[in-house]
């Protein structure tokens, strides 16, 4: 089936960072026939509640952006929670789909699916191939089971579901806090903050020397929308950049662009964390997607977002966590 800007499409999740971006780029783009739940409207773990609204509404296409996200910390605490709500949210989604007839549906995961001694950059064809991050794996075998279920119904049922695999995120609407936040806002935050207070020194983890792929959360909506509206051919897609930089050269961009003139000391007494994390995106290349926001031109615009928007942190916060 293809798209036609009176379908009918849910966005589940469409108050998180990559729900909110994606809802934006149909809703520019002339789709007229949007529909969303909040959490507390509808808690997607709930099978014969999620069943009953994709029976009642019988979307064309679900976009399935809700997950239970969170840190290294939050996956150690509660792995049960992690690895159940994920679990349970993709397979009544996904299953309520099959059950409908619903023509699409976009499963997002991310790159953590990969093994943690995976070669780089991360092909599609290493999933499965060894042992995960023991941090995140919880979420992780959740998100792997997302990819299967996807891809047994293509195989078994002919259906058009596909997953997409997102590199590290960053943009509009992302968390600033300092205690659960990830490295490129979190630096962002340092920097204003130092700045703030007469360019004092910025300590940062580790070395410098990892490198990292960093994709604008406006570029993998853009991704959603063109594996929505194009049939792919395979079930699973890397969606990033294909490029990395050292967490030096990003602290020293990030810096650039705030204005901070400060001291940078590297507190090598922390972890680095993973030397290298790339995303082959040869293969949605290959389909005729890639991505078009430089990392330059993204920080500067999320570091204005972040100034429009530094005084309501706790209702931003409270609205996509
Ligand atoms: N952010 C990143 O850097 C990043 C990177 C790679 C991949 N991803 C992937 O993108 C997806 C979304 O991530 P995100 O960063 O946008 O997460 P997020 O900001 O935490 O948003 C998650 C959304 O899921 C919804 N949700 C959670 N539990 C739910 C439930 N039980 N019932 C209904 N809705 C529920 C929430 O709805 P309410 O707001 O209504 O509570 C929220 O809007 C995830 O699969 C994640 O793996 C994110």
């Amino acid at each position: 089936m293809s798209l036609s800007k009176n379908s009918k499409i849910y966005i589940a999740g469409h108050r998180g960072m990559v729900g909110s971006a994606v809802l934006e780029i149909f809703e520019s783009k002339g789709y007229r026939n949007l529909i969303y739940q909040t959490s507390k409207e509808l808690d997607l773990t709930d099978q014969k509640k999620t069943l009953d609204f994709i029976s009642g509404e019988s979307p064309d296409l679900i976009i399935i952006a809700a997950a239970r996200v969170g840190g290294i910390m939050a996956n150690n605490l509660y792995p049960y929670k992690f690895l159940l709500d994920n679990l349970q949210i993709q397979n009544n989604l996904i299953s309520a789909a099959h059950i409908n007839n619903v023509s699409k549906v976009v499963f997002l995961g991310s790159s953590c699916i990969y093994p943690k001694l995976a070669s780089q950059p991360l092909k599609e064809e290493y999933l499965l191939t060894g042992s995960l991050e023991p941090t995140n794996e919880w979420y992780a075998i959740a998100k792997i089971a997302g990819i299967k279920l996807c891809e047994a119904l293509r195989k078994e049922y002919n259906r058009n579901y596909i997953s997409l695999m997102p590199t590290n995120l960053y943009g509009t609407r992302d968390n600033f806090d300092l205690e659960t936040s990830h490295v490129l806002p979190a630096m962002i935050r340092k920097f204003h903050d130092a700045k703030e207070s007469g360019n004092t020194p910025v300590t940062l983890w580790g070395t410098g020397k990892p490198m990292r792929e960093f994709l604008h959360v406006s570029d993998l909506a853009d991704s959603v929308l063109y594996a929505s509206e194009n049939d792919l051919q395979e079930s699973l897609y890397n969606v990033g950049t294909g490029k990395d930089l050292t967490i030096l050269k990003l602290a020293e961009m990030i810096q650039n662009i705030v204005g901070h003139t400060g001291e940078v000391i590297w507190d090598s007494s922390k972890p680095d964390g993973t030397p290298r994390k790339l995303m082959d995106v040869n293969r949605l290349a290959k389909e005729g997607w890639s991505y078009s926001i430089e990392l330059e031109e993204g920080i500067s615009e999320t570091y204005q977002w972040f100034l429009d928007n530094i005084d309501n942190f706790k209702e931003v916060k409270l609205t996509h966590k």
